[in-house]
């Protein structure tokens, strides 16, 4: 694959034209579509638009640092990168790419359970740097133990259990495109139980959807989340929350840290955007747990939003992809960036000099 680098970015936005002019057509859409009419995917971008920041004034913030911290480790500033699957797709270096840049700039890495490479290399090209893995429940149970197992023995600081995949969404451009992992690539964490490759494409069938839906264990509840969280040294974060109710019950069952998130639009079309749910789980969970949201960030503007509401961080998914089909490794690190400087600005003329001092009442 040809990986020139095109015209400057100046905006964390200027990547994607650039990613969609030389991806191939269904690895653009894969990661940029969503499930059905796309309404959810729309709606987490302009829910941040609804949201206006009330700027303060005269409070000092000559000395400002967006550094924080999320269940104990240290991160340059409160954007993650988000467990963006298979991203050789995007660019031949893939998470290494992402993982060097992300350790470079400080920034925590969510390496995918259905990425292009092993949680391994992923941890010792991001070495320095914090990462957590996602992880999903396959009906083999024991492979999933596993992947547990590599991750705590890879310096992982926590899993990241993704509770809104089991059932995979009507994703009707990857149906048009018969969507599927090419030969020459593979899902690198699982080639020891045989499941590193996806049925080949076919005319209006998903490959990825039938890899899913035959793979991953629908009978998930509580109980097994109770039992993950039982069974590993890591804190476990529970990713796929919507419901002031699913974050009661993710705190009474042990979860470290819950991430408000409707998988980018890409599952439940038709659910509200992350933000308009936030305040209601990060009332729901009282402080009990830490609280993370991703879908639409696109902004510095939007991170100081979500924060002001209550999220203790949130995640970049698609900005990552483009950035990394631009230029690889350099254009995620100038990304992060360029978000960074983004946050930085909007933080200040919030009157705020770091993450813990923005709050609600900076929203109208
Ligand atoms: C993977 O998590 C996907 O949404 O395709």
């Amino acid at each position: 694959m040809k990986q020139p680098e095109r015209s400057q970015p100046i905006q964390p936005d200027d990547f994607e034209e650039t990613a969609r002019q030389f991806l191939p057509r269904d690895a653009y859409d894969y990661f940029a579509g969503g499930a059905c009419d796309e309404a959810t995917l729309r709606d987490n971008r302009d829910a941040f638009a609804r949201y206006r920041l009330l700027g303060r004034v005269l409070r000092d913030v000559s000395a400002r640092s967006l550094q924080t911290t999320v269940l104990g480790q240290t991160v340059s500033m409160p954007v993650m990168i988000a467990p963006v699957a298979m991203q050789k797709l995007a660019h031949q270096d893939g998470e290494l790419a992402t993982a060097r840049a992300a350790a470079r700039a400080g920034a925590l890495m969510i390496a995918s359970t259905m990425a292009t490479t092993s949680l391994e290399e992923i941890a010792t090209a991001g070495r320095g740097g914090p990462r957590w893995f996602q992880l999903y429940v396959y009906k083999d149970r024991g492979l999933t133990a596993e992947l547990v197992r590599r991750a705590e023995a890879s310096g992982y600081g926590a899993l990241v259990l993704t509770v809104d995949g089991q059932v995979w969404g009507r994703r009707y451009r990857d149906m048009r495109n018969g969507f599927s992992l090419p030969d020459d690539l593979v899902l690198a964490n699982l080639a020891d139980a045989g499941h590193q490759r996806m049925p080949g494409s076919a005319p209006a069938t998903s490959g990825l959807a039938s890899y899913i839906n035959s793979l991953l264990d629908a009978s998930l509840d509580w109980n097994d989340f109770a039992n993950l969280v039982e069974s590993t040294s890591l804190p476990v974060v529970v990713k796929g929350i919507l419901h002031a109710d699913d974050a009661r019950l993710a705190v009474a069952h042990g979860a470290a840290a819950v991430f408000v998130s409707n998988h980018g639009g890409r599952q439940l079309d038709g659910s509200p955007a992350t933000m308009d749910v936030l305040e209601s789980v990060v009332d729901a969970v009282a402080g009990r747990a830490e609280v993370y949201l991703d879908g639409g960030v696109r902004r510095g503007s939007d991170v100081i939003k979500a924060l002001a509401l209550g999220a203790r961080a949130v995640a970049i998914g698609r900005p990552v992809i483009w950035a990394l089909a631009s230029a690889g490794e350099r254009g995620v690190a100038r990304l992060l960036t360029m978000l960074g400087e983004e946050c930085d600005i909007a933080m200040a003329l919030c009157g705020a000099a770091n993450p813990a001092a923005l709050d609600r009442s900076l929203l109208v």
